[in-house]
């Protein structure tokens, strides 16, 4: 078998088990992330998805049925179990990283990545997504402007104690994926 240089880097077991991709809603982190685990050989994990599978519900009926502290509270249990595994690229909610001691978990347990993207880059992803996120339901493009760059002020101080910021409109993944093995 042949070995790329990815293997190489893998196998010099340098890579944290744990790359935890972090960023505003809109950001990329689930298609980003299913790329960066097919190239490193790791299991894909989507935080979000794994709380619907376990609670049996979607997000938008969580937040309605139980509302947001109860989801956070759930997104917590949920990476503390991830944090037990190991091989994982995790793709996690926009939020997480701001609620809780969540940063500090993902910090001590992998390496996180914040996927950096404009205010404006962001409403425009979000205006064209199917998926349905009770926290913007119902604005208008002006509002929902107004809303992104307000809570990306406040979310910044806890996406930026990443271990690795990258640029999400110019992101190459075998640089990424570099980065990470020399770490
Ligand atoms: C949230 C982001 C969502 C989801 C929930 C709350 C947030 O995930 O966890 O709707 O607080 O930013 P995505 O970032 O995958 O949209």
């Amino acid at each position: 078998m042949t070995q790329s240089p990815t293997d190489s880097l893998h196998l010099s077991g340098k890579m944290d088990t744990r790359i935890f991709l972090i960023g505003f809603m809109g950001s990329g982190k689930s298609t980003l992330g299913k790329i960066l685990a097919r190239k490193i050989g790791y299991q894909y994990v989507d935080m979000d998805q794994l709380i619907e599978e376990t609670a049996e519900m979607t997000i938008p009926g969580i937040f309605k049925e139980h509302g947001e502290e109860v989801f956070r509270k759930w997104e917590y249990d949920i990476l503390l179990e991830l944090c037990k595994r190991d091989r994982l690229v995790i793709s996690t909610g926009g939020g997480a990283p701001c609620h809780g001691k969540m940063m500090q978990l993902m910090n001590e347990h992998g390496t996180t990545i914040y996927i950096q993207l404009p205010p404006e880059v962001l409403k425009d992803r979000l205006l064209r997504s199917p998926t349905e996120r009770p926290l913007i339901q119902g604005k208008s493009e002006t509002e929902l402007l107004e809303f992104i760059t307000q809570l990306l002020a406040e979310r910044e101080a806890f996406y930026k104690q990443a271990t690795l910021t990258v640029d999400g409109l110019n992101l190459q993944m075998d640089n990424l994926v570099a980065l990470l093995g020399s770490r």
